[in-house]
C-alpha cells in the first residue's frame, strides 16, 4: 500500500492541468466517491493494527496533498488564468469590432458648421420649448396673422405672462434670443431641432432640423447675403454650382428671398429630384426686418443684417439622394451603416 501511495504522489506532483476539464478528470480519479482515495481508505480498514499506525498518517497526508492540488488549480481556472499561451492560439485572427457611424444629419450639420466657421460664424443654440414672443411675436408675426398658421404649431400650454408655450416651429427663435442677450455685431449659425404638427409621410415629419444664420452689423447688405450663401453652396456642393434667388415672403425679413441651386444630382439637366426643372430650393433668406431688430433692442437706424434658414434634411437628401424622410428617425442600422465619414 505504501508503494502504491508513493506512486500516486509522484503522479500528482507531475500533474499540471491545462484546462478545467482536465482538472475535473483528476478530481473524479482521486477524490471522487469511487475514486482512488476512497479505495485506499477501504483497504486501510483491512490492514493490521500495527500497519495502521504508520499508514494512517501517510494516507491522511496523501489525501491532503490531492485536495490541495485540486483547490489551487480550481482557483486559478476560476480567476481566468486558464488562457495561458500554451492554450491560446495567438496566430488566430482577432474578432473585429464594429465602429459606429455618424448619423447622416449629424455629418451634414457638421459640414455646414465647418463651412460657416471659415467665414467667422459662431455656433449658438436655444431652447426647443419656446414662448410666443421668441417663436412669433418678436419675429414680426402679428397676432392673428395667417402666417402663424403656415407653421402648424404644437402648443403646450397657455401662459398668462409669456403667451402660448409651444415647441419651436423654426430656429429663427434663436436669432431673437441672441440679439436680446448681446450687442452687435452678430455673426452666428444656429442648428437645432424644430417641430410641426404634420402627418408623417415620406415628405413630411413632425420634427426635423434646421440651421439658422444671422449676420448683423453696420452696413450689411443684400450683396453680403448673396456672396455668403454663394460661397456656402460652392463649398458644400462643389464649385460651379449655380444659385438663383426668387422673391418670397417671411414676416421677419424684408426683402425676402428663396434660394435655389442647380440640381446637384443631374447638374441642371432635369431629373426626378428637381422635377425636371434643373433647380432645387434649399433655403429661405432676407434682410432682417427693422421691426425685428427693434423688438430685440437693436437700433435699426444704425444696424442692418441678413438672415437665412435651411432644413438639414433637405440638404442631406440632395447630397445622398435619400427619398424618404422617415429613414432619418427609424434607427435602421442597415441605413445608418452606409454613412461612414472621414470627419469622425
Ligand atoms: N424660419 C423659416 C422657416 O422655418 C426659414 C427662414 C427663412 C429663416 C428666411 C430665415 C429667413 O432666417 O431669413 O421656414
Amino acid at each position: 500500500m505504501q508503494d502504491k501511495i508513493n506512486q500516486y504522489i509522484s503522479e500528482i506532483n507531475a500533474f499540471t492541468p491545462a484546462s478545467s476539464e482536465e482538472l475535473e478528470t483528476y478530481r473524479i480519479k482521486f477524490l471522487g466517491t469511487k475514486g482512488i482515495i476512497k479505495d485506499l481508505f477501504d483497504e486501510f480498514k483491512t490492514v493490521s493494527a500495527e500497519e495502521k499506525r504508520v499508514l494512517g498518517k501517510v494516507l491522511n497526508e496523501f489525501k491532503k496533498l490531492a485536495e490541495e492540488k485540486h483547490q489551487s488549480y480550481k482557483e486559478q481556472f476560476e480567476s481566468g488564468a486558464e488562457l495561458t499561451s500554451s492554450t491560446f492560439d495567438l496566430t488566430l485572427p482577432g474578432e473585429g469590432f464594429e465602429i459606429g457611424s455618424r448619423h447622416p444629419l449629424s455629418l451634414v450639420r457638421k459640414e455646414i458648421i465647418e463651412i460657416f466657421k471659415k467665414l467667422g460664424f459662431n455656433v449658438a443654440e436655444g431652447p426647443e420649448i419656446e414662448d410666443d414672443w421668441h417663436n412669433f411675436s418678436a419675429l414680426n408675426f402679428p397676432e392673428e396673422h395667417p402666417a402663424r398658421d403656415m407653421q402648424d404649431t404644437f402648443f403646450i400650454k397657455k401662459d398668462a405672462e409669456n403667451g402660448d408655450i409651444a415647441l419651436r416651429t423654426h430656429t429663427s427663435s434663436v436669432q431673437v434670443r441672441m440679439m436680446e442677450n448681446g450687442k452687435p455685431p452678430f455673426r452666428a449659425i444656429m442648428p437645432g431641432r424644430v417641430y410641426r404638427n404634420e402627418a408623417i409621410s415620406a415628405r413630411a415629419h413632425c420634427f426635423f432640423h434646421q440651421v439658422e444664420g444671422l449676420y448683423v452689423d453696420e452696413n450689411v447688405s443684400f450683396a453680403d447675403l448673396k456672396q455668403t450663401l454663394f460661397y456656402f453652396v460652392q463649398e458644400l456642393y462643389g464649385e460651379g454650382t449655380k444659385v438663383r434667388f426668387r422673391p418670397s415672403y417671411f414676416p421677419f425679413t424684408e426683402p425676402s428671398a428663396e434660394m435655389d441651386i442647380s440640381c446637384s444630382i443631374c447638374k441642371g439637366s432635369g431629373c426626378q429630384m428637381c422635377k425636371g426643372s434643373g433647380w432645387v430650393e434649399i433655403l429661405g433668406c432676407g434682410m432682417v426686418d427693422p421691426n425685428v431688430l427693434e423688438n430685440c433692442g437693436i437700433d435699426s437706424s444704425k444696424y442692418t443684417g441678413f438672415a437665412f434658414g435651411m432644413g438639414i434634411e433637405r440638404i442631406t437628401n440632395l447630397k445622398y439622394q435619400i427619398k424618404d424622410l422617415r429613414l432619418f428617425s427609424e434607427n435602421d442600422i442597415r441605413f445608418l451603416k452606409q454613412f461612414q465619414s472621414e470627419i469622425l
